[in-house]
């Protein structure tokens, strides 16, 4: 089911970006019509700027007007099995439920799977913010 998937993020890697770390990645994210954007690593000589491939992927379908996702795919160039780091985590979070499947490329024509819940079973949504006092701006420090 995410073999067609995998494919592009395979492909989109060859796009990418990265000449200080050599460490491409290709992200492509299914939504929930089954269209599918892609992204790449665009790294910076200041390399806090760096744009991780999943983000640009997500970025990319927000932007198209999707809200909902059914699936995610990760390659690596270095095909190590690259997962999806802390940060990109979080951002899918926001968006997916726990059950997104996430394929991760081993490489060697494995496929390893995962769910979003698996790899960030807790995680800071909207709900975190409405618990806090003064979410709803009358804070007073
Ligand atoms: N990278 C991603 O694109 N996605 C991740 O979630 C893991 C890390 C990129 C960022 C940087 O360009 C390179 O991989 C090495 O960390
Ligand atoms: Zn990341």
């Amino acid at each position: 089911m995410t073999d067609d998937l995998v494919d592009r993020a395979r492909t989109a890697l060859d796009s990418a970006y990265a000449p200080y770390s050599g460490y491409p990645v290709g992200a492509a994210l299914r939504t929930a019509d089954g269209t599918v954007f892609t992204g790449c690593n665009v790294e910076n000589a200041n390399y806090s700027n760096s744009l991780h491939a999943e983000e640009v992927a997500l970025g990319r379908a927000i932007t198209a007007g999707h809200r909902e996702f059914d699936a995610l795919a990760v390659a690596s160039g270095a095909r190590d099995g690259v997962t999806p780091c802390g940060m990109c985590r979080q951002s899918l979070a926001e968006f997916c439920d726990d059950g997104l499947p996430i394929a991760c490329d081993e490489g060697d024509g494995d496929v390893t799977e995962y769910t979003l819940g698996e790899l960030l079973p807790t995680t800071i949504g909207a709900d975190t913010l409405s618990a806090a006092d003064g979410a709803d701006g009358a804070n007073e420090s």
